[in-house]
């Protein structure tokens, strides 16, 4: 634990928007491997980018594989990757920046945890719950994990051997089957421009 540190004052957040002339948002992605989380999330960084709103994107491949390196898939692990980046998330959004994060994120405790952060500095948190059967994740298996998981292959995997705990009252709820990565990150727009966020 780090002692004798001290807090510079600096510029308020509201300060901040208004040199930047922009907002911050974290705009939290939850669901099942395979549900589209992360092609939802390009789509959405993309128009959003083109649209002239900085937006970055926080998922597995810049996250899991630097940040992170160091954490598995234990549920203490899955903890301690949320909470990271939980607090990554909340500087990005500080800096003004829409903040985009596609990670599982299976448990409820950890994303009220991701909420609870950003609402202690106000800024403002939008949780997306990216919803297909399981069986819909599974028929996709895009990476071949499920049925590695089915083998045993893989242990504690997600909706096979690992919980997932879906969201009660996400912001937004995209259920992804049968429709276009268009319609999907067109939803997240609609909720964006409804707020006023955009
Ligand atoms: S989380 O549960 O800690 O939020 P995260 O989103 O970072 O997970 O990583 C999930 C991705 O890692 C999956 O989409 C999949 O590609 C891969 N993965 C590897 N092992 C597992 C596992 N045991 N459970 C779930 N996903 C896994």
């Amino acid at each position: 634990m780090a002692t004798n540190i001290t807090w510079h004052e600096n510029l308020t957040h509201q300060e901040r928007e208004a040199l930047t002339k922009q907002k911050g948002l974290t705009i939290w992605l939850t669901g099942l491997s395979a549900s589209g989380k992360s092609t939802i999330a390009c789509a959405l960084e993309q128009y959003l980018l083109k649209h002239g709103h900085n937006s970055y994107r926080l998922d597995g491949d810049n996250i899991r594989f630097g940040l992170n390196k160091d954490l598995g898939f234990s549920e203490a692990d899955r903890n301690e990757n949320i909470r990271r980046i939980s607090e990554v998330a909340k500087l990005f959004n500080d800096s003004c920046c829409f903040t985009i994060t596609s990670f599982i994120s299976p448990y409820r405790n950890d994303r009220r945890t991701a909420r609870e952060l950003h609402a202690k500095d106000n800024l403002p948190f939008i949780e997306v719950y990216i919803d297909v059967p399981i069986e819909v994740a599974e028929k996709r298996d895009p990476k071949g994990l499920y049925k590695k998981a089915r083998d045993g292959i893989i242990k504690e995997f997600t909706g096979i051997s690992a919980p997932y705990e879906a969201p009660e009252k996400a912001e937004i709820h995209i259920v992804n089957d049968n429709i276009t990565i268009e319609q999907a990150a067109e939803q997240i727009v609609e909720y964006l421009r409804a707020h006023q966020y955009i």
